[in-house]
């Protein structure tokens, strides 16, 4: 029985064989069912190796055909009988990391990838993503968004924040997760690095929203600099190849008590790990964040030495998501340092991820199925 109210047709941005080009479908509209919502997508978020991953570059695992996508701002339009705090009209925030209901431990990435045993979960109920004009997605990604708060205007109170910016929560979430999870506390220092890329950058602007102090590596010295802006509590440590010297110039105020490591597979090389754990002090705390291509040297007589924590995370936890609507909604984390690099029809795909491939720190690129008209 069709859901009421929605067209019997939508738009969506679908592969059909991994790996091969993206093409723009009229397809069947996703109907109700329990325990689901089905979201009007007012904005995707799109990330620096969406490329890579739908050209088959990075080898993540997905099912074809499917319509892609990742987390996304929708409003709901049609909800599953079950629904009891949700309502037709919200706005919200859909997290893209879904779990298994029966077992959490089986996740995938909505439109992305199956990461590990979820094979089953993505090639069923929750196949077709965000990359639409409507997405169907489990009733428990849906996080509402206090509307008037967050897009409202500065004069009545609100915060004048765009959809578009408000899909940077997706970027935010995965810094918070890492944070969480090693229990940084207001006043400690967390060493990010690389702190100039999405996720990276997502984590010193995360950091300082938890009241840390933020030392920032990088190679990129103008992103460097504008971090160093952000607030004074942000110190910032150039990769220079230099090991040696940049041990000397993280631990200049001491031993650090914190690393969150946010590297591409390009960096797998690279020698920064070492030297953001050598920086810790005894009892300090890593949180392996990175996608790393190869198993990696780190200085493991340090790890054991120093009693240090090494922490791998995937995502974040459930609970994180309302804490990380909380600090947005109540002003403690602005987003208005955040840019849109550029906002696309579903179309402009291809024009999109080149964009997103290239983005700013502080940049959201989003793809949208409706147009200004629509
Ligand atoms: N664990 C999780 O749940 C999770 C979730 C999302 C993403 N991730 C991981 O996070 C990684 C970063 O994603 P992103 O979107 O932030 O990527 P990005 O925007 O492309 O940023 C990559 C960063 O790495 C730096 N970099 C690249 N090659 C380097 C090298 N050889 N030496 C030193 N720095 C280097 C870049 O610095 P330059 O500016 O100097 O090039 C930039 O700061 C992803 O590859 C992914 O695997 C993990």
């Amino acid at each position: 029985m069709p859901s009421p109210h929605l067209p019997p047709t939508h738009r969506a941005l679908m592969q059909h064989v991994y790996a091969q080009p993206l093409t723009v479908e009229q397809v069947p509209t996703p109907q109700i069912s329990p325990g689901s919502a089905v979201l009007r997508i007012e904005s995707a978020g799109v990330i620096s190796y969406s490329r890579d991953v739908y050209d088959g570059t990075r080898r993540y695992p997905y099912p074809t055909p499917l319509v892609i996508g990742l987390h996304a701002v929708g409003r709901i339009v049609a909800l599953g009988a079950d629904a009891v705090a949700l309502k037709i009209g919200m706005l919200v925030f859909f997290d893209s990391f879904i779990r298994a209901r029966d077992d959490p431990s089986v996740v995938m990435l909505s439109g992305f990838s199956e990461v590990g045993k979820a094979h089953a979960l993505m090639s069923g109920e929750w196949r077709d993503s965000t990359y639409a004009q409507f997405a169907k997605v489990p009733l428990e990604n849906c996080h509402p968004l206090d509307e008037e708060r967050l897009c409202g205007p500065p004069m009545d109170g609100g915060l004048g924040y765009s959809k578009e910016q408000l899909t940077w929560i997706g970027m935010a979430l995965v810094a918070y997760g890492g944070l969480r999870t090693i229990g940084l506390q207001v006043g400690e220092t967390v060493v990010v690095a690389p702190a100039t890329g999405g996720f990276g950058g997502a984590g010193v602007l995360v950091a300082l929203a938890m009241g840390a102090k933020v030392i920032a590596m990088g190679r990129n010295k103008e992103i460097l600099d504008s971090l160093s802006k952000l607030s004074p509590r942000v110190r910032i440590v150039p990769l220079a190849g230099d090991a040696e010297h940049e041990l000397e110039a993280l631990t200049e105020s001491g031993p650090v008590d914190a690393y969150l490591d946010m590297s591409p597979p390009t960096a797998s090389n690279s020698t920064y790990r070492k030297t953001a754990i050598k920086a810790l002090r005894n009892g300090g705390r890593i949180s392996l964040m990175g996608g790393l291509s190869s198993d990696n040297d780190l200085p493991l007589f340090d790890i054991a030495a120093k009693n240090l924590t090494l922490q791998g995370k995937l995502m974040y936890d459930f609970h994180h998501i309302r804490d990380m609507i909380k600090l947005i909604e109540g002003g403690m984390l602005s987003l208005d340092p955040i840019k849109v690099a550029g906002k696309f029809g579903l179309e402009q795909w291809e024009e999109a991820f080149g964009v997103a491939a290239g983005m700013k720190y502080n940049e959201v690129t989003v793809l949208s199925g409706w147009g200004e008209t629509d």
